[in-house]
Order: structure tokens, then sequence, then C-alpha cells
């Protein structure tokens, strides 16, 4: 049952994090369903332009509407993850959204604030919630690419004064994480002080969380020792989901642990099976273990086991 995000953050402010998964193919998101109803858990479907345009947007939503009769009793919302101006007014006019994200942080305060407000306009008009961004992350967004050291944290008095002048339904803030599989040189924390200064301003005001990935070293071993090249990546710690979502943040958007879980399943397979060429039983054991991790992140996200109690509040 596709639900508004407005719907699911309201149930999980405070409490515990909606997890926002990337897809952009079938076995993508038969994993995501089957991983969410195993954890008996919400979530949100996150769409880019990328995975718009990777087969056909057309075809892209039909697989979700299929998963969603696949998996009838899965509660979730599907969202444009960092749309441009073009692209939110597209999915807003689709129908099938539940909320949108501008995201224009890139651009100085005052055009983020118009560009962002105009978004919230025609969005709000037809229902749907509207996700913006302020502060800027580090690593590749779309096709824009923020080098190491010019990635800014969100400044809390801007955060009121953004949401303030927007009308934005959620924000994505910078909290030191940043996109992809190298996000740090070594161990770090997330800037908790930050949350804390932006829950004292805007108690009650969902924000999300980019760059959440927690790029487990051993996906990343077992990729390596198959062929894979992509030493020294570093992620989120998973222990911090948790404490982040008591302080505000109701979505942790994960794309890039789930490609991992890709590239390791497929590199392990045609280098066990070299004479392999059929691409539906690594397809299978794909499916199967992306399940398994979706799972698990529901667990330390604290959506895990929450279906239930979300559905008697929607009075469904
Ligand atoms: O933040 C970006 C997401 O991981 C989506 O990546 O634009 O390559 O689909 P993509
Ligand atoms: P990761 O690259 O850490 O998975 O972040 C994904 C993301 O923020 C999608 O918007
Ligand atoms: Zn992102």
């Amino acid at each position: 049952m596709i639900v508004t995000t407005a719907q699911l953050f309201k149930h999980a402010y405070g409490k515990y994090a909606v997890g926002a998964y990337n897809i952009n193919n079938a076995e993508q998101a038969m994993g995501l369903f089957k991983g969410a109803i195993d954890s008996k858990a919400p979530f949100i479907i996150q769409i880019s332009k990328g995975a718009r345009n990777y087969t056909d947007k057309r075809m892209l939503e039909a697989i979700i509407r299929s998963a969603g009769e696949i998996f009838p009793e899965a509660i979730f919302a599907v969202h444009l993850d960092h749309g441009d101006e073009q692209t939110c007014y597209d999915c807003i006019d689709s129908g099938f959204f539940s909320s949108v994200m501008i995201d224009a942080s890139h651009d100085p305060f005052e055009k983020n604030v118009e560009i962002t407000k105009r978004v919230v306009e025609k969005a709000h008009a037809k229902g749907i919630s509207v996700e913006a961004e302020l502060g800027m992350l580090g690593g590749v967004e779309e096709d824009i690419v923020v080098e190491e050291g010019h990635s800014c944290l969100t400044d809390p008095a801007e955060a009121e004064e953004f949401v303030k002048q927007t009308g934005c339904d959620s924000l994505a803030c910078a909290i030191g994480t940043s996109h992809g599989a190298f996000k740090f040189k070594g161990k770090q924390s997330l800037h908790f002080d930050v949350l804390e200064k932006i829950k004292a301003r805007m108690n009650g005001f969902p924000l999300v969380m980019h760059g959440s990935s927690s790029v487990p070293q051993d996906e990343v071993a077992r990729i390596n020792a198959a062929g894979g090249t992509i030493a020294g990546s570093m992620g989120v710690d998973v222990n911090e989901y948790l404490p982040a979502a008591k302080l505000g943040v109701t979505k942790i958007n994960i794309d890039t642990d789930g490609r991992l879980v890709w590239t390791r399943v497929h590199r392990e397979f045609f280098r066990d099976k070299p004479s392999e060429f059929d691409f539906r039983p690594p397809g299978k054991i794909f499916i199967t273990e992306y399940a398994k991790f979706i799972a698990s992140r529901n667990v330390l996200l604290g959506s895990a086991g929450q279906l239930d109690d979300l559905r008697k509040s929607l009075g469904k």
C-alpha cells in the first residue's frame, strides 16, 4: 500500500528512522519488498533521475506497482531522490509519487529558497510533500561532484530560516556524511551537536540523512578478494542510526550498500563459475542477499516491527 511520506514521518518521528532505499530494477525491488516484509518495516522507495533514465521511468513505476501487488502487506512511500526543478514537476504531475526532493543545495541560500518555494507550491497543490537540502554533502549527487573539503555542514539558524521561508516538509541536513563508498579517511562520528541544535530550534520537524551507507568492511573485503579494487572505502557507523533518529532524523538514505551487495554477489558468482552465462542464478542470490541486508538495516533503524502499529494508526 502506497501511503504519503508525511504519514510515515508522523509515525516515526523521534522514535525510529524510515529506511529510504534507492532502486533501479526488478531485482532490487523484489529484495527490498521481501526484506521489508521479513522485518515488518515500513519503508521509502527512492528513485533518482538516473534510475528513471536507466530503463524507462514507466518501467520503474510498473515494477513498483507490481511489487506492491506481490507484497500486499507492504506499507511504503515513493520518493524522488535529488530532483532538479523539472524532474520534480514531472514526478508531481505523474500522480505516482508521495514526495519529491528538490536539491538546490549547490545554489546560494536565496536561490535555493526561491527554487524550493516554487516546487513546494506546485507539490502542495497536489498533496505531495517536499524534501529540500541545506548544506553540502561531499561526494557525487547525480552529475554534481563536491570535492572533499568543499562540503559544509548545515547551519542550524539558517535551517530554521530556510524552512520558514520555503514551507518545505523535511530537510536534508549535512552532518558529516557524504555519498558513495569513500566517505571518510578514518572512523568518523556524525555531527550530533548540529542535530541537537537543529532540534532545539525545530522540534517535531523531520530531518533527512543522506549518504548513510555503512560500507560494511567484510563486504568490501569479499569484493576485493573476487577481483574488485575498492580498498580504503569507509561508511557511517550503523550504531549511530538510532541515536540520530531520536534527534529527529526520520529518513535515512541508503543506496551504496545495496550496490555493494550486488557487486559482491556477482563478482563471487562469476569468479566461482567462470563458464556460467545465465544471469538468473546470481540474480536470485542477489534478491535473497539484498532482502537480508534490508531486514538487517531496518533493525538498526528501529523501523523493524513497526508495520502492525503503523497499520493500526492509519486505520487500515
Ligand atoms: O545520492 C545519490 C543516490 O545514491 C542515487 O545515485 O544518481 O547514481 O542513481 P544515482
Ligand atoms: P549512500 O551513497 O551513502 O548510500 O547515500 C545514498 C543517498 O543519500 C541517496 O540520496
Ligand atoms: Zn542523497
